[in-house]
């Protein structure tokens, strides 16, 4: 997809961070953009903030937990903007802790946000683009830690490597449909992801606060991270050049040579064991 001009896209979490940068950069270009997020009071807030020149702008309060939600939400953009051309499957969560500290419903919480969600959007709104057959486009977003680790990020490592792996698939199954697909895997962003873990069950519930050294660790990460601006034009960039992958950081991408470098030892490894010569 060239022209963003005139189009329709749906960005989950658009009421703060990535997904509000990403509906600034997409409605300068043209296009109308449907904020959806759980946050209903933050979702009117960014929506009333931005400039009036370009796209239309709408809002749906939207939980992506709910399959009926993200669906209502869906019918209420169709109703509005006539169809939808991209759907950014955005809204995302943090969670920390070490085996044994986690309780499963805090599992449950981020799996349901991080992968769900992005499964919900992506069996919503495809369905929507193959009808209208004028192309389309899912941008998903995952993480750098879908590609490697750190100890204590377990939940957030699986749900982002889940969100490499199903876009990767996604984007062999929809090319002949002429709906594109890439993937985010940004390095630290300067939004309030750091915040999040806040809203997890247990937490709500009264649960131990998050914090620790890792919590600290984090969250100076996060805020001295890029301008999620910047990261909005690479990502509308990145459409335009159909790429599997959208990464921004200089430091980290030696981990994913160290990480392939350890997979391919262990792989020679098992299959000397096995008396197969490579
Ligand atoms: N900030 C970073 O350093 C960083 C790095 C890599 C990936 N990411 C990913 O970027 C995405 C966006 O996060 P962000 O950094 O902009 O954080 P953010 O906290 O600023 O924004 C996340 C938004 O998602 C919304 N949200 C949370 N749960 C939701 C739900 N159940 N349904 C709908 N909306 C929900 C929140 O209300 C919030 O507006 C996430 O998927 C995150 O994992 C962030």
């Amino acid at each position: 997809m060239q022209d963003f001009s005139g189009k329709v896209a749906f960005v989950t979490g658009a009421a703060s961070g990535i997904g509000l940068a990403l509906t600034k950069a997409l409605k300068a270009q043209g296009c109308h953009v449907m904020m959806a997020d759980i946050d209903g009071d933050n979702l009117i807030k960014a929506s009333n903030d931005l400039p009036n020149d370009g796209g239309r702008i709408s809002t749906a309060v939207c939980d992506v937990r709910s399959l009926e939600a993200v669906q209502a939400a869906a019918e209420k953009t169709v109703a509005e903007f006539g169809k939808v051309h991209l759907v950014f499957n955005n809204a995302g969560v943090a969670l920390a802790g070490n085996p044994g500290e986690i309780e499963a419903r805090d599992w449950q919480w981020i799996v349901d946000i991080n992968l769900m969600g992005v499964v919900y959007g992506v069996e919503t709104f495809v369905p929507l683009m193959r009808e209208h057959g004028e192309g389309g486009y899912v941008f998903n977003t995952a993480s750098m830690a879908g590609h490697v680790t750190m100890a204590g990020m377990a939940p957030y490592h699986a749900t982002k490597f889940a969100v490499v792996g199903y876009s990767e698939a996604l984007k062999q199954e929809l090319a002949p449909e002429n709906i594109g697909v890439s993937v985010l895997c940004p390095t630290w962003v300067k939004t309030n992801i750091h915040n999040t873990g806040e809203e997890r069950p247990s937490a709500v519930d009264g649960g131990v606060a998050a914090g620790g050294q890792l919590y600290e660790m984090v969250k100076g990460l996060v805020e001295n991270g890029m301008s999620p601006d910047n990261l909005a034009e690479l990502c509308l960039k990145s459409i335009q050049a159909n790429r599997m992958y959208v990464f921004t950081d200089p430091e980290t991408r030696i981990a994913i040579d160290m990480r392939r470098d350890a997979i391919q030892a262990d792989y020679k490894a098992c299959l000397e064991d096995l008396g197969i010569e490579i």
